[in-house]
């Protein structure tokens, strides 16, 4: 960057504006730089490492520009917050998205028409609305800001095939200037934001990525255990921290270790209420010394200076998102530790779940034939998944890419939408009931005859001065007489499919899911390369800054576990392989130790418990425990190795051999080897990963 912060045009106004609009007194490094170049009307591309002020860089300029300045973000929960902000400064901001009602959101296009707004901030879904495109063409557009841009490119970890439309809503939009931010782009990303937004020489702007305060490591693990051990010393070793999980069941793992510890923790996670999801955040966020153990929903836009250490339990998808959620560790300037769990097998099990997002074609085709046969399948993922016999996970995938494509829809999660469609005869109608009346009269102000339009009954009660109560039988009787018809509150965990056509005829591209997958392959490979860095004596922040496409990097960082192995806190008693040993004999609670792979047994485990939901029987009819650690010490993968297991049996084989064998070879591919004691359950040879429980 250019460092000649005194001839920089508009940055007089600039600082300005940041006194009296943010109450803030100096600009952090490129901000400035980035502002001014905005201001001047030049397309700008910025790259600044999480959490270095990416938003100021539009928000500033909003509040000195004439018009509308409109930003696309793509997290419905990080507009509120950033819109609730502003607002809080006395910044007219608002957003438009599909958590407003109809008439909510109606009222916000009203002010926006009426210029009220400075800062209009949208998620890229709402440009499939010809009519929004309008009234904002009509509005004017001062500035287009697209956050998190590196969700326009299929090199990003975070594609959205939204994103990837906003080339031609800029041509349509004609913008003066448009700001592209992200704190995560590689060189080919760079370059598709670029060319997909249809920037001409736009003038780009990359903060040096480099966290020196942030240690880097590495740790290898046996199994889980050991895992959970690791985090524990970590986290003992005080400050706050997160420690980031990939799946529900490894976060809920480590949490229950760090409680058997005595550390106190919060617990994050996808399947929690937005409530109790909402509350972690906040003891997170206003806790000293606090611990959030969490899937990677958590966390974006989480700006909490302290934090000192960030653990990631598994291996995360792609070095973009480790970059990122590091990134939030030792924001304050301070010393923080970044240290990586990592055992081999954890790489095929993050392929798994990038294979199990991305499902097949045959998937897909059971989850639309289910829905063909149903008006409305009401029972929700879990069970359409047992109907398809697929993975819930998989199934969730699909109705996400179905969804996406406009061909299913789904009810919203506790929204109390109703879809009111006035007919013609509403024009004529008289109901006797006042209540029906005064109902009639009010939606016939606002909503179009002929058209569905939404609202929750609340609102209508506020608009008519009923109560629910009133309002909801009002509303029936309507329905009765014709005037109006009702959808009601679609539930939660319904799914419906939008077109009545056979699957061959419906037109769905899967080549792009293909690709998709195949690039999210690629991400996670890379990230693996990351993890054996050290292997070769890297030093693992050139390994990092070299991705993202820096190439003055030193041999050297002074702060590794390549570069100073002696700062990698020691996390295992004498390494992973001896902390097992000595963990295996001290439980007197534990039962005889045995011998197999860890990772069969937790997913042969995982299959037989979704397999006994979906038989209706216990989970020890398929198997019992004794047989399935059998099977997880000598991992069969033909039929008579599987029948020397004690307690298999010729009929088991068929029915659940195929998929025994998947799991063992998946196993066998991370390097586990079978155990030579398949016909009893198994005694204790060299472990090659152990558990005691
Ligand atoms: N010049 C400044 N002086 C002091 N604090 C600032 C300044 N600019 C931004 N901040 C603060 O830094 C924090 C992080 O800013 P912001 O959310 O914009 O980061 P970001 O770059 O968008 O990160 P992410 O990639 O996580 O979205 C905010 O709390 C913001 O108020
Ligand atoms: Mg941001
Ligand atoms: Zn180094």
């Amino acid at each position: 960057m250019r460092a000649m912060p005194l001839a920089l045009p508009y940055l007089e106004e600039a600082q300005q504006g940041l006194v009296r609009h943010f109450g803030l007194t100096r600009f952090r490094p490129g901000q400035d730089q980035v502002i001014s170049s905005v201001m001047s009307g030049r397309n700008t591309v910025v790259v600044m490492p999480t959490g270095a002020g990416k938003s100021l860089c539009y928000q500033l300029p909003a509040t000195l520009l004439p018009g509308l300045t409109l930003v696309v973000s793509p997290l419905i929960a990080l507009m509120k917050d950033q819109v609730e902000a502003l607002t809080a400064r006395g910044i007219a901001a608002t957003f438009i998205n599909s958590s407003l009602s109809d008439l909510e959101r109606a009222e916000r296009m009203r002010r926006l028409r009426a210029r009220e707004y400075k800062l209009l901030y949208v998620a890229p879904e709402r440009f499939r609305s010809l009519s929004f495109l309008e009234t904002l063409s009509t509005v004017g557009v001062d500035l287009f800001a697209v956050d998190e841009a590196h969700c326009i490119s299929q090199w990003g970890h975070d594609f959205r095939p939204d994103y990837a439309m906003l080339g031609q809503v800029r041509k349509r939009l004609r913008p003066p200037r448009t700001v592209a931010l992200t704190a995560t782009a590689t060189p080919e990303v760079r370059a598709d934001i670029i060319r997909i937004l249809l920037m001409k020489d736009p003038q780009e702007f990359a903060m040096g990525f480099d966290r020196p305060n942030l240690f880097l490591g590495k740790q290898e693990v046996g199994g889980d255990q050991d895992r959970y051990a690791a985090c524990a010393r970590l986290a003992a070793l005080g400050g706050s921290g997160i420690i980031y999980c990939s799946t529900r069941r490894a976060a809920e793992g480590v949490f229950s270790e760090l409680h058997g510890k005595g550390l106190k923790a919060v617990l994050y996670h996808a399947g929690m209420e937005d409530d109790a999801r909402r509350r972690a955040q906040d003891t997170f966020m206003s806790t000293k010394d606090a611990v959030a153990v969490a899937t990677n929903a958590f966390g974006m836009g989480i700006d909490k200076p302290d934090i000192r250490f960030v653990a990631h339990a598994n291996i995360p998808r792609a070095v973009e998102a480790y970059y990122q959620e590091i990134g939030r560790a030792g924001r304050d300037g301070g010393d923080a530790r970044a240290v990586l769990l990592f055992n081999h097998a954890d790489v095929y099990t993050q392929e798994r779940l990038i294979q199990s997002s991305h499902p097949s074609e045959a998937v897909f085709g059971d989850v639309w034939n289910v829905l063909q046969s149903v008006e409305e399948f009401e029972r929700g993922v879990y069970a359409l998944a047992g109907t398809v016999n697929a993975s819930e996970f998989e199934v969730s995938a699909a109705l996400r890419i179905l969804e996406r494509e406009g061909k299913i829809e789904r009810g919203g999660r506790g929204e109390g939408e109703h879809g009111i469609t006035l007919t013609e005869k509403a024009l004529a109608a008289h109901p006797h009931s006042p209540d029906a009346q005064r109902l009639l009269k009010s939606l016939l102000e606002t909503f179009p005859v002929g058209r569905q339009a939404t609202t929750e009954l609340p609102i209508l009660a506020r608009r008519t001065g009923l109560s629910v109560d009133e309002v909801r039988h009002a509303l029936s009787l309507l329905e009765k007489s014709g005037a109006a018809k009702v959808r009601r509150p679609f539930s939660g965990r319904s799914i419906r499919a939008l077109e009545r056509v056979p699957f061959r005829e419906l037109e769905l591209d899967l080549s792009r899911v293909r690709e998709q997958e195949r690039q999210n392959l690629q991400l996670l490979r890379r990230m693996t390369e990351y993890a054996y860095t050290d292997r070769d004596k890297r030093c693992r922040r050139g390994a990092i800054l070299r991705y993202f496409g820096q190439r003055d990097v030193g041999a050297s960082c002074g702060n590794c576990d390549v570069c100073t192995p002696e700062k990698m806190p020691v996390l295992l008693a004498g390494g992973p392989a001896a902390s097992s040993r000595s963990r295996g004999s001290s439980s007197a609670a534990a039962p005889p130790v045995t011998s197999y792979s860890e990772l069969a047994s937790t997913e042969l485990r995982r299959w037989r418990k979704d397999l006994a939901r979906d038989l209706g029987v216990a989970p020890f009819i398929i198997f019992n425990d004794a047989t399935l650690l059998g099977l997880s010490a000598a991992l069969p993968i033909d039929r008579e190795s599987f029948l020397a297991v004690k307690g298999t049996g010729e009929s088991r084989w068929e029915r659940f051999g195929p998929k025994v064998v998947e799991i063992c070879l998946m196993a066998r591919a991370a390097g586990h080897e079978p155990q030579a004691v398949p016909a009893t359950p198994p005694r204790v040879r060299k472990a090659r990963v152990r558990r005691s429980a």
